[in-house]
């Protein structure tokens, strides 16, 4: 009962608007750990095929219980807790919980008739994409008006478990050689596009390497920055990077270039663990809190030829390893995400070197913050001219991203 009682606070947290990776900072390390994540993220997961289904099952839906009820019916779709045991252990949970023995019985008959219908209830959930593919209408809609073509690849793409994806440290091995203590570990992986998979989520003590520096965890559609510099014959020597923590790009950079890096964040706690990244794969770089919406910065009153700008966005691109993305953000966060994400790359423009360049990134899916926002570049940054856009949908192997280089010609 005691899992049942720290799932139901964590969900009713995050249902109230509070950050899930913050709120399970608080639980890491208790005796049941994988089980309350297990739950904790599947009722997430899956809140829009779960509403739905109460909402069939009840005709006067108890918001007092509906938390109850969706781990309920969560485990008696997934989990291999037998039906009998699931039932009986919540409905003790929900007499644990309220007085009234009338709430107990409801939650008892409600899971009852799931487990009754289960098939044909299940079947309705394909009728809609958003019980199918367990998404905000809102969001549906806009994907289907901004990217017809791609709208269907990205809501699928996004509805899978996250996938585990590892950078190798080139000063410290070559790929070659990880991938064969890889092999000698048993860790099966595969490679897409030169980048490391694993098929199962490994923890990081069991990683080949990892305290040594050879390899760090970053899903694989986060590791263009180099791919993107690379066929563009870009060779950064002085790299400031507006928004780093916690600094996968930067250390990415570093582990590929001989080259000075500034590491800026506008939160301390967070440059923290830029701080540990780096010292763990033996990297250095100065490190600043700042404001990239106001603050100018040069290295050694020299320009820099390559300013990142892995902005604050929705997010959207990492909703299967973020879920209460789904629940929390909304319509109208979007314009505001692009009102600040203009307002950063408007002031590091000026930190860009004549024939330097700005690569501008995001982990979202939406046009307003990608393809709108580098039409809003190319009309509003002087000298700017796009040299490649990319756009990583989500899909089994890796989370969806967004990148443009633009360059500042010398005018
Ligand atoms: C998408 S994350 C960056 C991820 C990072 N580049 C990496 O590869 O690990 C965005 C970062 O921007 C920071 N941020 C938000 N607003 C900012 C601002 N006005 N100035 C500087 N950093 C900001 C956030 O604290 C967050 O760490």
């Amino acid at each position: 009962m005691k899992l049942y009682k720290q799932v139901k606070e964590i969900l009713e947290l995050v249902y109230s608007g509070s950050n899930l990776n913050l709120v399970m900072d608080q639980y890491k390390g208790i005796e049941d750990e994988p089980r309350l994540k297990y739950l904790v993220y599947g009722v997430i997961r899956y809140n829009f095929a779960l509403e739905y289904l109460i909402r069939k099952l009840s005709k006067h839906p108890n918001d007092k219980v509906q938390t109850i009820l969706f781990i309920g019916i969560f485990e008696l779709w997934f989990s291999n807790k037998p039906n009998y045991a699931v039932v009986n252990d919540l409905v003790e949970f929900t007499k644990e919980s309220f007085e009234n023995p009338k709430i107990a019985s409801f939650v008892n008959a409600i899971l009852r008739s799931f487990q009754r219908d289960k098939e044909s209830l299940l079947s309705e959930l394909n009728k809609d994409y958003s019980t199918k593919f367990n998404l905000p209408n809102w969001f549906i809609d806009k994907l289907k008006i901004s990217d017809k073509p791609n709208y269907l690849s990205i809501i699928s793409g996004l509805s899978y478990h996250p996938a585990f994806g590892i950078r190798v440290n080139q000063r410290k091995i070559k790929l070659v050689d990880y991938v064969s203590k890889l092999v000698n570990a048993n860790i099966e992986y595969e490679l897409i596009n030169n980048k490391l998979v694993l098929s199962e989520a490994c923890a990081i003590e069991k990683l080949p390497g990892f305290f040594d520096g050879e390899v760090s965890v970053q899903d694989i559609g986060a590791q263009y920055v180099v791919d993107i510099l690379t066929r563009n014959n870009v060779s950064p020597k002085f790299v400031l990077d507006a928004c780093s923590a916690p600094g996968g790009k930067a250390c990415q950079i570093l582990e590929n270039y001989d080259c000075d890096l500034l590491a800026v964040d506008i939160a301390h706690e967070r440059l923290a663990k830029v701080k540990q990244n780096l010292d763990r794969l033996n990297l250095s770089a100065q490190l600043i809190v700042g404001d990239a919406t106001n603050q100018k910065w040069n290295k050694d009153h020299q320009m820099f030829d390559l300013v990142i700008a892995d902005v604050p966005c929705s997010a959207t691109g990492t909703i299967k390893r973020n879920p209460d993305i789904k629940l929390t953000r909304k319509l109208s966060d979007i314009d505001n995400f692009v009102m600040q994400q203009r307002e950063i790359i408007n002031n590091l423009w000026s930190n860009v070197s004549n024939d330097g360049y700005l690569m501008y990134i995001t982990c979202s899916v939406l046009h307003d913050e990608n393809q709108d926002n580098v039409t809003w570049i190319k009309a509003n940054l002087a000298n700017s001219i796009l040299i490649e856009e990319l756009q990583i949908l989500p899909s089994l192997h890796n989370d969806g991203l967004f990148y443009a280089l633009i360059k500042k010609h010398n005018g």
